[in-house]
């Protein structure tokens, strides 16, 4: 335990994370943002992140408990300030996210990944076009749904009003937190009360599902010890359960409902946006699928991990577009870090989107290059983190790598892809980061 810290500790010295001091209002026009972020002053913070000493800032995840006055993220995994209530919830939600665990899901991941094949397919035979942020919106919300909750939505064929309202969430979210006066201006009363409605819908349906896992449960059925399974033990036992612990469960049904989807399908686009302007980079990681994978359709874990160059594309899709940008605590004590004086009271933002685009960093940031995670190359410590670090970083990492990994073996394996003429590369901030463009593709079957 103490090699452990003194490797830690040593660590600190050697490795920077961004932290800045936020009392901004947010535009989502990310060039904004970024002249601002770039005009702070980088300190080494990670002893922050790293210890449990320091809550998610009041100011961010407060404001998400409820939006415009509905429920919402309430005290779920994501959102949740006192320790002690995360860390109850953390224990139980952690063996859903296991390796063994996480092995069993490759049927789903493979299943659902191979409906966006069959769309896809078609999408090439009728020479049409392939809008690819919703296509992966569409399986990371089948797979989510269908691993996390045994719900089949099967997105492919069926229209679902989800997508809708975790998008109205999303944006609800953001002019929610970013500023403070959007709900006094009547002029935005309409889109406040979507934003509720979507919100609720969310809530409603977790309510059905747990209610319908509950009977499951009380009947003897065998039910997975899926993520569902672990929300309801996180409520406690069911004789005594109270309203506040009904609304404890949906918090969690919505943070995963949220957390495991939305990431993941930007990462996807972003990194057909990349692969689709850098022609060397494309050879490269269609070579190592055919190689590794060749015509099979079923990919299997082991295989996975012998996709080496397409996770080094898809880590260095993350350090130009972290999807989820960053992470803010409160600081509870005075403390100086790097002799910068950080009274206590304020609220500290780790900023993994500056930190990834930092020359000091990353040499020539701007230039896509998957060697920087060449397995021999020199490893970013704590100035990469789109996952977070320390107790708070994201439960859902492998399992979102996993996926990604399953759906764009089988997307080089069978397509060869280009953008459709005169789109942008423009990043929108709508809270997670996403193409502008949707990305939107034409499609081919390979030769
Ligand atoms: C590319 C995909 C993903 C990225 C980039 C990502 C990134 C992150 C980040 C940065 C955090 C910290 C958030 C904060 O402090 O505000 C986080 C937390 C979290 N993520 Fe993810 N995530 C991804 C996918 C997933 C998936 C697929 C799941 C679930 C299936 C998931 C579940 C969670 C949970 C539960 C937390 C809260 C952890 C805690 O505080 O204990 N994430 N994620």
């Amino acid at each position: 335990m103490q090699t452990r810290l003194k490797v830690i500790a040593n660590n600190i010295y050697r490795y920077e994370v961004a932290i800045v001091f936020s009392f901004r209002t947010f535009s989502n026009d990310i060039e904004n943002n970024e002249k601002w972020w770039r005009s702070t002053r980088p300190i080494s913070g990670v002893e922050i992140l790293m210890s449990p000493k320091y809550p998610k800032d009041k100011f961010v995840y407060g404001k998400l408990f409820y939006l415009f006055g509905q429920r919402f993220l309430g005290n779920g995994l994501v959102t949740a300030q006192d320790h002690d209530q995360w860390y109850k919830q953390r224990r139980i939600m952690d063996p859903a996210f296991s390796s063994l665990y996480l092995r069993g899901l490759m049927g789903t991941f493979n299943e659902r990944a191979e409906k966006l094949m069959d769309k896809l397919s078609e999408v090439a035979d009728n020479k049409t076009e392939a809008h690819m942020h919703r296509l992966f919106n569409c399986v990371t919300l089948d797979v989510i749904a269908k691993v996390a909750f045994g719900v089949d939505l099967d997105l492919m064929e069926n229209t679902t009003p989800f997508p809708q309202a975790i998008e109205l969430c999303l944006k609800g979210m953001v002019f929610h937190v970013r500023d403070s006066f959007f709900w006094l201006n009547p002029r935005n009363r309409p889109f406040m009360n979507k934003v509720r409605e979507a919100c609720s819908l969310l809530r409603t349906t977790g309510a059905q599902w747990i209610h319908k896992r509950k009977v499951a449960m009380q009947n003897g059925e065998d039910v997975p010890k899926d993520i569902l399974t672990q929300i309801i033990k996180t409520a406690g036992k069911e004789e005594s359960m109270t309203q506040e612990d009904e609304e404890f469960m949906l918090d969690n049904f919505v943070t995963f409902f949220i957390a495991g989807q939305e990431t993941t399908a930007n990462q996807l686009a972003f990194c057909i946006m990349e692969l689709a302007r850098l022609p060397d980079v494309l050879e490269k990681v269609k070579k190592e699928v055919d190689e590794v994978i060749g015509m099979k359709q079923e990919i299997s874990y082991d295989e996975l991990g012998q996709l080496v160059y397409l996770s080094q594309v898809l880590k260095e899709t993350l350090r130009m577009y972290p999807t989820a940008p960053g992470t803010s605590r409160d600081v509870m004590e005075d403390i100086v870090i790097d002799g910068v004086h950080i009274p206590r009271g304020v609220n500290c933002v780790f900023s993994s989107y500056v930190n990834g685009r930092m020359e000091k960093f990353f040499k020539d940031p701007l230039t896509f290059d998957p060697d920087r995670f060449h397995p021999d190359a020199p490893k970013p410590y704590y100035c990469y983190y789109p996952f977070a670090l320390g107790p708070r970083s994201c439960l859902g990492q492998n399992f979102a790598q996993m996926e990604a990994k399953v759906v764009m073996a089988k997307l080089l394996q069978r397509f060869d892809f280009s953008l459709v003429p005169g789109q942008s590369f423009d990043i929108l901030d709508n809270g997670t980061l996403r193409p502008k463009s949707g990305v939107v593709c034409s499609v081919r079957h390979r030769k």
